[in-house]
């Protein structure tokens, strides 16, 4: 099979609706990191790094102390499915790597996202400089990692070009040599055979 991108995979699976069990799949990992992230947090702008179809823009918009929730993903599908869904919040179909927001924001989040990018610290350096205020937070949460080993037969089930597979420790140190501090990193919804979603964050 030819592999594709990972925007032009996504941008299948909003036309053909695969984009609605990602939802389904992903929420009780994204609660938790939710929940953690907003606990301290007095009013707050948010983003969500690769968006998919707007789904925790939308959900987090409606927290009674959120001022701004924006979506980034770099399919085409998925922001006119997040955009057709949604008129009050804002959508931007761009490559993370490329984009940096007018004002800096308060919380960054992201799902299932980091592992597309074939050199995934430079992706979080750049969310550190470019999108973070001093003293505010990235959470990322991944499922496809080196010590959840029924993960690594995705790339080829899903024809996916870029999947960059790391352990837990690397992880976690690309958050360390970026500079962000009072990380942490837990498991969400960890079984026998499934190691859960990995969650790490830290603040600027
Ligand atoms: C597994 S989906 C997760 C979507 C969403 N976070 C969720 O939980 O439903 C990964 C998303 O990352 C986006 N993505 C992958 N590589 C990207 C890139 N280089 N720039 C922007 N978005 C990207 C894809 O288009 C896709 O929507």
């Amino acid at each position: 099979m030819k592999r594709k991108l990972p925007v032009d995979v996504f941008s299948d699976w909003a036309i053909n609706g695969k984009d609605v069990g990602m939802e389904k799949n992903h929420k009780f990992s994204v609660d938790n990191m939710i929940k953690f992230s907003i606990k301290k947090l007095d009013y707050f702008t948010f983003l969500d790094a690769g968006c998919g179809n707007g789904w925790v823009v939308r959900k987090v918009s409606k927290l009674n102390k959120c001022i701004k929730s924006i979506g980034i993903d770099g399919s085409q599908k998925m922001i006119e499915k997040a955009k057709s869904i949604d008129k009050k919040n804002k959508y931007y179909c761009e490559d993370l790597l490329d984009w940096k927001p007018k004002n800096k924001i308060d919380l960054v989040h992201s799902m299932e996202v980091f592992y597309y990018f074939k050199n995934p610290k430079k992706l979080i350096k750049h969310i550190y400089s470019s999108w973070l205020k001093k003293n505010s937070r990235l959470i990322m949460g991944i499922d496809y990692y080196y010590e959840n080993k029924i993960s690594h037969s995705w790339p080829n089930e899903c024809g996916i070009s870029i999947m960059s597979l790391f352990s837990e420790k690397k992880w976690e140190n690309f958050f360390f040599e970026v500079g962000f501090k009072e990380i942490k990193t837990w498991k969400v919804g960890e079984t026998k055979k499934w190691r859960g979603t990995l969650v790490i964050t830290g603040i600027k």
